[in-house]
């Protein structure tokens, strides 16, 4: 809240072409409004928001408009400077803080002591439990099943599918603010919003998301040492490969590192490590958008960064999207969908694993997208996508489910698998696959797109044909089944960037647990391994 004597609203400035500011409006404006500064070369702005009811003119004009809407004030220099300033200025320069909402950093530094306390007590009580049966055939096979790792955001159930802090996704859906709810177009929840409850466990408040997504926002500037490095890749490098390299280059900034050896405390590492993160989490969309261009060409060369956008739409714009606000929309329930999914995935077992080495989160994570970079994994969602426009080209836009129910065969007969469906713990339709396929049926574009059509017809039929086929333990879809085919309609159609786009949203699972694991001080993760001789020797 600011200084109710502050500025009158003629200062103000909105980009909301529906609202029109007036001078009745000042007393609401100075009320319940969270705002964040920012340096400008030659002045401060000030930018804030207020829900779109409490706004005179709005009410009598357009009472139908919700939400809220993003108000700006700058503040030039020379009058902060001056010591006879006007009033309104002056004030605001001492005046605005953050006092009617926490910041993310505020939030989890209340959740820290109480999940010490829980970490004490599961210590102290049920160490000596056990978690099951270690057999031959999980040390054969990939360790499926067995509860060996800690992870807080999430939590996943073969049959119930994911959630977060006890939230399915629907719920997370439908109570986690979207961006019409901090005054931007678009009604899907929105990634900060997600990052805000897989790190606290807490569903924000618009106020608390519209804050941390701006904190977001003055971060994703990319380092101009960073940018030559991309530039010098060579455009046939996988976008991958660059993704890593460069997320892993810019650990030459990590606060952790500097932190750590400058000797902080070990009960501080998690705060350095949050830092980086969001840092990490700011700058994955420049990186990709500046990859993006560099490869392919389309897309703001410069990775310009508006402060009155989310995260996503200024990654939407970066991109070369940002007219096409069906995509814009769907790139933040994509992002938020796929940030976690428990620990025990390759990429966020990934990023756990070398993070326990106090590897920094940037080295951290660039391991995890090495990880993802596997067509087991995050490149699922690129092959997905070749194969189904295959199909396509092979039974054109009309096919009988005859038609495609021979491809699915053809396509197991030749020893491949159906790319899309199965998954290593679900035992049920996806539902991130589900929450993916459910936007299509919100937007005309996508109901008309042959390729989306197409993707939901073989949701239906491929299970059929896998059941019988009887070797995969789940039939249904998995996310990547679906994810493609709308940013495929949207024009974005190259399918070696798609898993840089998963990669954009990974981060925001992985890197909260490093904090969790930073915080808790969790040990080296060390298991024991065992040769086929010295297993055999054990079990005479
Ligand atoms: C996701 C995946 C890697 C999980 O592997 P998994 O845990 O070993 O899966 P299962 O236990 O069900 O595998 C049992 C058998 O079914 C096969 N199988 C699994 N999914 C299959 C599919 N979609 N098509 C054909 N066969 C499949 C496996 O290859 C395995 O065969 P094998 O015994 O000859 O090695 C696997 O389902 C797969 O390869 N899917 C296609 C790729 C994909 O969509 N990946 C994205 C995952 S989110």
């Amino acid at each position: 809240m600011i200084d109710a004597n502050i500025p009158v609203c003629q200062h103000w400035e909105t980009r909301d072409a529906e609202l029109a500011l007036s001078a009745a409006d000042a007393p609401s404006m100075t009320q319940n409004r969270t705002v964040a500064t920012e340096d400008e070369n030659d002045g401060v702005r000030i930018n804030g928001f207020i829900a779109r009811t409490s706004i005179k003119a709005n009410r009598a004009a357009s009472p139908n408009l919700t939400g809220y809407t993003m108000l700006s004030l700058y503040i030039p220099r020379a009058a902060l400077r001056s010591s006879v300033a006007p009033r309104q200025f002056a004030a605001a320069s001492t005046a605005v803080r953050y006092a009617s909402t926490k910041t993310l950093q505020q939030t989890l530094a209340e959740v820290v002591p109480e999940k010490r306390e829980q970490l004490a007590k599961l210590k102290a009580e049920h160490a000596e439990s056990n978690l099951g049966e270690v057999k031959v055939s999980h040390l054969l096979g990939g360790m499926r099943g067995l509860k060996i790792m800690l992870w807080e955001g999430s939590v996943l159930d073969a049959e119930k599918g994911i959630t977060f802090h006890g939230k399915s996704i629907p719920q997370c859906q439908k109570e986690l603010p979207n961006a019409d709810s901090i005054g931007n177009k678009g009604t899907e929840m929105l990634p900060e919003s997600m990052l805000w409850l897989i790190l606290t466990g807490k569903v924000p408040t618009p106020e608390e998301v519209k804050g941390l997504s701006q904190d977001l926002v003055s971060r994703a500037k990319l380092p101009e040492y960073l940018e030559k490095i991309i530039d010098s890749f060579p455009k046939t490098l996988h976008p991958m490969t660059q993704f890593s390299s460069a997320v892993a280059a810019l650990n030459h900034d990590s606060k952790f590192a500097d932190a750590y050896n400058r000797g902080v405390k070990k009960t501080e590492y998690w705060q350095p490590t949050l830092e980086d993160s969001l840092d990490l989490i700011a700058k994955l969309p420049s990186i990709a958008a500046r990859i993006y261009y560099n490869v392919y060409g389309k897309g703001d060369g410069k990775q310009a960064i508006d402060p009155s956008r989310d995260l996503i739409e200024n990654f939407s714009h970066q991109l070369g999207y940002g007219d096409k606000e069906g995509l814009t929309d769907y790139l933040r329930l994509y992002v938020a969908v796929h940030g976690d999914h428990e620990g025990g995935n390759v990429s966020a077992h990934t990023a756990h694993l070398v993070g326990s080495a106090l590897s920094d989160p940037y080295l951290a994570y660039a391991a995890a997208l090495n990880g993802l970079a596997g067509p087991l994994h995050g490149l699922a969602n690129q092959e997905v996508l070749n194969w189904s426009l295959e199909l396509q080209k092979h039974v054109g836009d009309n096919p009988s489910d005859q038609q495609i129910t021979d491809y699915l065969w053809s396509t197991l007969k030749s020893g491949r698998v159906v790319p899309g469906y199965g998954h290593a713990v679900l035992r049920q339709p996806d539902p991130r696959f589900t929450a993916l396929s459910g936007y299509c049926n919100t937007r005309p574009e996508l109901q008309a797109s042959p390729i989306v059509k197409l993707v939901q017809r073989l949701s239906q039929l491929a299970p059929v044909v896998l059941k019988e086929h009887g070797k995969t333990k789940n039939p249904y879809p998995n996310v990547d089944a679906g994810s493609g085919c709308v940013l495929y309609t949207y024009g974005l159609d190259e399918f070696k960037f798609y898993t840089v786009l998963f990669g954009v949203a990974r981060a925001y699972g992985a890197l909260p647990q490093l904090v969790y694991d930073r915080a808790l001080g969790l040990p080296i993760e060390r298991p024991k391994s065992m040769s086929m001789d010295a297993l055999f020797e054990l079990l005479k």
